[in-house]
């Protein structure tokens, strides 16, 4: 009997429907369409209207997810959400999600590893199905930077964008996660964060004037570890399962920058063919990215049954990853 994993049996993506150009963006800040597109890749984002928030991005998601995998809301033993851009900073927006789907046996927790939630999140869920104490588990990768984006700083308001996606995830046969490791590098802690709003800097009159509770990130020095961390994550993963990198199908990384994408590409030695790329049209959606992309090529028929998928994300805290799955 092949040995049970755990496997991706619902997906599902939203993306808010207004689209943000680089050259919206060009009339906001002192920046240009060329230099977006070739020292990021991005030509375009979306972002949330008034009214829609994490959770309700989060729930149009699940709900897409939980079709697929033919669950009913109740079926469903865990919820996980993934973000950084919470409803509110308490309660965790699993409880708004299982509050608007319905998902009333299910416990929930927020995972707060920003660009790498998604991978924390599935990693976290293998356990809870490992160990038998949940069966069906929602993981929810969602954010929405643009509420917490300083749209005077360039450097930072031209990357993100907004979206949510979700997966179902349960034990399955002959497929699903076959490695996964996780790591924070603590000492990096400042290189992106959100100075005010907790307990050091509550908020204030100056917080606010300071432009305090918006994130800061220091782009150029993340980029630096980015393509290090991630490129070794993978490698460890691939080692644990004794396989090389030409024998991944699919590689698909946090969409961060496509020039992160390129070093990451040359330093494992990948044919940029196998690795997934919509970054030109979603930005940088931190937790988000990973499912989305997930979606799209599930949607192109780009996933087959037996592929082998690997995944690497890194964002705030450091936090990073890599997960490798069999499809
Ligand atoms: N338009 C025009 N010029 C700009 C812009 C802009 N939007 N932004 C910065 N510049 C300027 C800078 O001021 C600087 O000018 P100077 O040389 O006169 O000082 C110059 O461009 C170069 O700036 P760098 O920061 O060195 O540019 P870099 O090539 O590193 O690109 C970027 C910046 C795109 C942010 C890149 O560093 C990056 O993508 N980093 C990784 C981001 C990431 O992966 N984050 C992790 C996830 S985020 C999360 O966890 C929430």
């Amino acid at each position: 009997m092949a040995e049970r994993r755990t496997a991706i049996v619902g997906i599902g993506a939203y993306l808010p429907p207004k689209v943000l150009t680089n050259f919206d963006l060009e009339k906001m800040v002192d920046t240009s369409d060329e230099w977006i597109r070739t020292r990021t890749g991005i030509r375009e984002r979306r972002i949330a209207p008034e009214g829609i928030y994490t959770s309700t991005m989060s729930v149009e998601a699940s709900r897409q997810a939980l079709q697929m995998a033919g669950l009913r809301p109740e079926q469903i033993d865990l919820i996980v959400c993934c973000t950084v851009t919470p409803d509110y900073p308490f309660p965790a927006t699993a409880a708004l999600i299982q509050k608007d789907l319905g998902a009333w046996n299910a416990f929930g927790f927020d995972v707060q590893a920003a660009c790498a939630g998604f991978l924390y999140g599935l990693t976290m869920a293998d356990q809870f199905i490992r160990t038998g104490s949940a069966r069906y588990v929602l993981i929810v990768g969602v954010e929405m930077l643009s509420r917490v984006t300083d749209w005077q700083d360039r450097s930072t308001c031209v990357l993100f964008g907004d979206a949510a996606g979700a997966a179902v995830v349960t034990a399955a046969e002959g497929r699903g996660l076959l490695s996964s490791r996780l790591y924070l590098d603590g000492s990096l802690w400042d290189l992106i964060y959100l100075p005010a709003g907790g307990t050091r800097l509550p908020a204030s009159e100056k917080t606010v004037q300071e432009r305090l509770h918006f994130l800061r990130m220091r782009g150029n020095e993340v980029f630096r570890v980015a393509v290090r961390y991630m490129g070794r994550a993978v490698r460890e993963v691939l080692e644990d399962v004794g396989l090389t990198a030409d024998q991944v199908d699919w590689l698909v990384p946090h969409q961060a920058n496509h020039r992160i994408t390129q070093a990451l590409i040359d330093y494992l030695g990948l044919s940029a063919e196998k690795v997934y790329a919509n970054i030109e049209y979603t930005g940088n959606t931190s937790a988000a990215s990973i499912p989305v992309a997930l979606v799209e090529m599930l949607e192109k028929d780009l996933l087959r049954p037996g592929q082998v998928i690997g995944l690497t994300a890194l964002g705030a805290g450091i936090a990073y990853g890599a997960a490798l799955l069999r499809w």
